[in-house]
This record gives C-alpha cells, structure tokens and sequence, in this order.
C-alpha cells in the first residue's frame, strides 16, 4: 500500500510534488469527458520521469502484432488507443529561462483535482533567474463542450524585481506510445498553420496493411489572457505561439490556451471538419473561463445528484468511492454509442483503451442503475454491431459461431498473447449474461428478443461446436481453456467457461420461444439445433468434488500443490512481480474471481452452504491480483454475512489506485474495477438484487463506518436508500410507484 495523497471526501489533494512517484500522481490526477482524456502530466517543461498521455476515445490504431513464433490464427494486429498529438504542453519561461520543476527551486506546491467540478488545479512558487513568481494552472476538458480543452495558468510577481514572464504554447505531433510495437510513430501531418491567437494541426494516423480506418485529427487553439503575442513558429510537426508579459512587482498576469479537437469519427472529409473546428473555435471564443468552468461545474453537479454515494463517519471511503465513480464517468458516460470502456480509460497506455469483458461483467450493472437504460443499451448495441467480428474470430479458430473476442475495437480479436486470444473463451458467456441482465433489470424484452437473439444465437451455435463429447464419461466437455483465473493456462473443464456455456445454451433456447418466426427463419435455427443445444446443457460436464462439497475450478486444480496463500512470504507478493511465469502457472494460486465469479453470476441460483464452502475453498487461494477480483469475494461474502469479511475485501478495491494496491498504478488507473467498489457497496453491503422484476434489499452498515446512502434508477424510478447502525430506508424519489422488498418484507413505495 502506498498513499501519496491526502484524505479529502470531493479532492484528490497533495502539497507534495513526489518526484520518485511523478507516474503515480499522474495517473491519480487524469482528467476526461468520454471524447477525450489525459493524465495529470504537468502543462510545462518536466525534464525527470513523466509519461505524456492524451487520448482521443476511439482514435485508434491496429499496431502490428509482435509475437516470438507465429501460429497460425494470431491476430495480425494489436489494436490500441495511441497517444494522440500533444496539444497540452506549454513552456513557461521566467527572464528567458524556462521552469522545470525537476531542476528548479520551489515551494508551496499543491495538486488538487476537484471532483465535485471536474477541475484540476496545481500551484507553486518557483525561484529562478532572480524571479520569484507564483505559478497557477487550472485545467478541464469540458464535460459541456466535449471539443474543448481549457487551460488557465496564472503568474504572480513575488520577487523583487520585475520579471518578464513567457508562455511558449505548442501543438505538437512528435509523441509515440511507450508500448508501441516496432517504436513507430503513429501520426502524419497534413497541415500546420498559425496566425497570431493560435494555431491549427490536422494530423492522421499512419497508413496500415489491415484494412481498419485511417483517423484524421484536426487541433486548433486560441490563447486569451493578458501575456501578448510575441511570434508565431511551425514546422512540419508542430506549431508554437509565444506570448509575454514584464510583471512589475506584486504584478499578476494570466494565460489561456484554449483547443477544440475535431476527428474524422464525427466529420467525414476535410472540409467538414475545417468548418467545424472554424465554428466550435468561434463558440469557445465568445465564452469566458469562468462561464466554461461553470457549465463544467454544473454537469457534474447534475452527475453527483444522480450518482453520489454518501458514506457517513469514514472519510477514506468516502473519498474512495467517489474518486472511482468520477473516473468512470470521465471515461465513459454513455454520450456516444460508438464508444466503450477501456480498462485504463484515459489514463495510461495499458490495455490500449480496447474493450474487454470488464465491460459486460463490471460496467454493466452500474451503468444498469445509474444511467438511463439507454446507456446500457448502447453498450449492448455496440457487440450487436461487431457480431461479423466475433464470426470472423471463431471462424480463425475452425469454429462455428460467435466468438467475442477479448480485447477488440471492431469485433476482431486484437490481443496477440495466446491464452489470451484462443483459451479465454468464457468471456463469451459474459456477453450473453449481458443481455440477461439487462432484461431482467429494465424489463424491456424488445432487445433480447431482435438484435440481442441474433447475439445469442452466434454464441450458442459457437460453444455447441466448441464442446466435445466424452464417450468414457458420457458427458460434454470443455478442454484447453484459460478461465477467469489467468494464472493457469490450458487447463480442463473450468468450471467457470462449462457453467455459462451450459447457461448461454438453455438461455438461447428460452428465448427462441418469445421471438418470431421470422426471426427464426432468418437465422435458420430449427427444432433439431434447439434439442441439439438442450442436449449438451443438460449433459455438460460440471466438476464437482463431494467430499469437500465444492465446485472444482478444473479438473487438476485438486491436485495441485494446495498450500494457502498465507503461507508465502509477504515479499514474494505480489507473485508477477516476483515469481517467473512458470511458477505461477504450476501454482494453486488464484489471480482473481473464477469458481467465485460463476457463483456471482448466479447468487441466488446456490444453497447457501454450496456458496459458504466454495467461498472458504478459494479465498484461501485467491492472491487478487487482478483489481476486478476483490469485489466479486466481497459481494459473495456479504450474501454469506460475513460482513467482515465483505469489508475487507471490499477496501482492497475502494482505495485501490488512490492506495496504489497492486503496485502498478503509474501505468494507470484500473477505471473498469472501480465499477467494483460501487457493486461491493450495493450489491454486497446493501443486499440489491432484482428476482422477478422486483426489487430487493438487505442492507447492513459495516462497522467502520455510521452509515451510508446511494441512489438508483429502476424502470423509470429513482430511488434512494438509506442505512444507518439502527434502520434501513428505500424512498422513492421521482416515478409511479412500486414494491421493493426490504428485508424479506415487501413494501409500496408511493
Ligand atoms: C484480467 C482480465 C481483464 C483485464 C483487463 C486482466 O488482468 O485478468 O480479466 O479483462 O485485466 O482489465
């Protein structure tokens, strides 16, 4: 655990610039508005460790695949949100010489990001060159205006003297991305211009041999403020705009730059975009700084009413859940339905902005509550959209069907680790799941039964070809998958991958008989595929052990060297940090949620003593090192009353980037895990679950805290509900009414 920030219920907030942790407060500090999003890299100069990012969701590129030996049916490509064209950065020069807070002296330093506002704000006083001058930067992307990037810096004369203050303000298209394959640089420029108020860069990503688009980018900034104009520079990648000031003593000036950023995923040729980055510069230029951070302010005013948790007498938790909800929402909040949720969002190069399972696993059930259903019927659109992807990918295999891939802009799997790409096949019973979720949630059957069936079909029709048929044991089987649990490769009859092929098979079937015959033909699905798939259901092979009453995550795990996670030294973990590969993989250890997740899944479906003894099996095995992990142990173990026990787990999630858990939080925020921390709270503390179109709840306060409040939508309701020590309460806010049940009683709400 390691916490570089102060505990503040709305800020993320330090008076320390931690220069052997630069990474790790730049990823706490990562602003965003689902169009774009950047990590908290200072505006100016930095010349120690920092890692530049600025990203533009869905601006992508298909970054040929590095692999030692290629096999056949890897895909071509690693697709990856790249490091778009730097136009953050700034240099600040005091008498001619520019700051660079890793060499020059400083004091009072403070990094604030306000949650409340969506607002960054960082001050300092630097003393160089005979100056001493109080630097103040203030930063959004507008949440209101999902072009703009706003930056205000301010300059106090502290010194004694006069000081010529000097902003050098670049667009610039000399980035790349620490991770790239073959150290390419990702961006062409068409064009760099400048007058003297800003500049423009229209830029494209470089040519590729897979077929996917180009994207084009155009830049175009506007400098307000009372530093004036001393020159204009551009070349072939960048622009720059030079701006001064003489500060007399106690004098204070300011800055403004000002960027609408227009891509070639809204406007479909040069000219459209020109006319729009011409018409949204002119509406940014009418509006002052202070109207813009008002708009800003005000939409997440409105975020927080819908979506605040309130958590009374812990202020660590507080700020926690709040810091996780805000980093969501700044990646995604369900504004533009082409877009998804990458498991770092904005905030760091890993896992290249791509969309995983995390999104129907974790994101889903929050979006389900705190967003219109619209939001998640998006989500579910966009996989609809990509089944042609998801047939092309099992087709790579020789298979039939749909395989969703793990890790995909398009549809088209496009992670290059093996495993990964041909054995983690579960996730495409979470995609199913998805759209059972949300029927069961919103009650609108329209999806499941047109768009959705055709996803289901394809997902059946794929694990019906995948499974084999044992003739010694009579039953179906699973081999050579990677469940959740990646720290085991290969491995037989996962539980885990049978449990929801199994489930993704009778779902289908169930709902094949709600839909047309229209449907039916048009997907040529007849009787005798329907009895097919029944017949596989009921003969899938499920591993179980009955002396020790537990489902077995595959059919080694028992015999593996079973020895508790307790008994490895504290300085072995975490273990991919410190154990090779092969270790690992031998190794009982659980890297995250698998028997468990199943379990999750289908909560209420167990006896209470089969999910007490499968908790107690794996937890002792389950190393967490996979941030999406903890939540599902904490939800479970909060079924299971083990409110201590749902605590704990649940604080390795709260706080797991603002504590830095898993030791790699400088790569970048885990921003689909946080969904967790939300789930643990509502799903584990406060017992939600819908059963039959009805709500229910069972709430109880964990110890170390008083009390705690949330609210959700449910079929065109809003609903608040609040636990204390002593009482628990379910009020109904806006809508018709209904009737919820709270601990085992029903109850009208009004
Ligand atoms: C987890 C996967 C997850 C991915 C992205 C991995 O560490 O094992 O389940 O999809 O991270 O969050």
């Amino acid at each position: 655990m390691q916490r570089i920030f102060e505990i503040d219920p709305w800020k993320v907030v330090t008076h320390t610039l931690d220069k052997d942790n630069k990474r790790l407060q730049e990823s706490m500090t990562s602003i965003g508005n689902e169009y774009m999003g950047m990590r908290g890299m200072f505006e100016e100069k930095y010349s120690d460790d920092t890692h530049k990012g600025i990203y533009l969701g869905g601006v992508w590129f298909p970054d040929k695949t590095r692999v030692g030996w290629w096999k056949n049916g890897y895909p071509s490509y690693f697709g990856k949100v790249i490091n778009t064209v730097d136009f953050v950065s700034v240099d600040i020069k005091l008498n001619n010489s520019s700051i660079d807070l890793a060499k020059d002296k400083y004091s009072d330093f403070e990094l604030a990001l306000d949650m409340k506002k969506g607002i960054l704000t960082r001050s300092y006083v630097v003393e160089k060159e005979d100056a001493k001058v109080k630097v103040t930067s203030v930063r959004f992307v507008s949440a209101d205006f999902k072009e703009l990037y706003a930056n205000k810096l301010t300059f106090e004369n502290l010194g004694q003297k006069a000081v010529k203050v000097e902003v050098d303000s670049f667009i610039d298209a000399n980035v790349f991305n620490e991770d790239a394959n073959y150290d390419e640089r990702f961006w062409e420029v068409h064009e760099t211009a400048n007058t003297k108020q800003g500049s423009k860069l229209v830029s494209e990503t470089i040519k590729n041999n897979f077929g996917t688009p180009r994207f084009t980018v155009e830049m175009v900034s506007d400098h307000k403020g009372s530093l004036e104009s001393i020159g204009a520079f551009k070349d072939e990648t960048k622009t720059v705009n030079s701006y001064a000031k003489n500060l007399e003593v106690g004098e204070t000036a300011d800055f403004e730059k000002r960027v609408v950023v227009v891509t070639s995923r809204d406007y479909d040729d040069q000219t459209s975009l020109d006319k729009a980055a011409e018409e949204l510069s002119q509406k940014q230029s009418k509006l002052s700084f202070e109207e813009l951070q008002e708009a800003q302010a005000n939409v997440w005013a409105k975020r927080w009413e819908k979506a605040d948790v309130k958590i009374k007498g812990n202020d660590e938790s507080q700020q926690g859940i709040r810091f996780n909800l805000f980093q969501l929402f700044s990646t995604y909040y369900g504004n533009d339905a082409r877009l998804n949720i990458g498991p770092k969002g904005f905030t760091g190069e890993k896992y290249g902005g791509a969309t995983y399972w995390d999104t129907e696993a974790f994101a889903v059930p929050l979006y389900l509550s705190l967003a219109e259903p619209a939001v998640t019927r998006n989500l579910l659109e966009y996989r609809y959209k990509q089944l042609p992807g998801a047939f092309h990918n099992a087709k790579e295999q020789g298979l039939k069907g749909a395989l969703y891939p793990m890790v995909t802009f398009n549809g088209i799997e496009c992670h290059n680790e093996w495993e990964i790409t041909f054995e983690e096949i579960h996730r495409n019973g979470t995609i199913a799941y998805a759209i059972y979720n949300y029927t069961r949630y919103t009650g609108d059957t329209e999806y499941v039964t047109h768009d959705g069936f055709d996803v289901l079909v394809g997902i059946a029709r794929f694990w019906a070809d995948r499974v084999h048929f044992s003739q010694r044991k009579q039953v179906y089987m699973i081999h050579g998958v990677t469940g959740p649990n990646e720290y085991e490769n290969n491995v037989n009859n996962n539980w885990y991958t049978n449990l929801l092929a199994q489930w993704c098979l009778r779902y289908a079937k169930e709902v094949s008989s709600q839909v047309s015959p229209e449907k039916l033909s048009q997907l040529g699905l007849e009787s005798k595929e329907l009895a097919t798939w029944e017949e596989i259901a009921d003969h899938m092979y499920l591993p179980e052990d009955k002396e020790l009453g537990i489902f077995v995550q595959h059919d080694g795990f028992l015999d593996k060297d079973l020895r508790p996670v307790s008994e490895i030294p504290a300085d072995q973990l975490p273990l991919n940090q410190n154990w090779s590969w092969d270790h690992i993989l031998r190794s009982p250890y659980i890297k995250q949620a698998d028997v468990l997740q199943g379990i999750y899944y289908f909560i209420d479906e167990f006896t209470k003593e089969e999910k007490a003894r499968n908790f107690d099996f794996y937890e002792q095995y389950t190393v967490h090192e996979s941030s999406l992990s903890p939540s599902i142990y904490a939800i479970v173990a909060a079924d299971l009353h083990k409110e201590e026990k749902a605590f704990e787990l649940y604080s390795r999630t709260a706080r797991l980037d603002l504590d830095n858990y898993n030791n790699d939080t400088e790569d970048g925020l885990h921003v689909t895990s946080m969904t967790g921390s939300w789930l643990a709270i509502v799903q584990g503390f406060a017992g939600m679950r819908v059963k039959d179109g009805k709500l229910f709840f069972a709430p109880f306060v964990p110890k170390q805290w008083d009390g705690y409040e949330f609210r959700i939508n449910f079929r065109g309701r809003l609903l608040e509900v609040k636990a204390s020590k002593d009482v628990s309460k379910v009020s109904l806010l806006e809508g018709s009414a209904l009737t919820i049940n709270l601990n085992g009683k029903d109850l009208e709400l009004k």
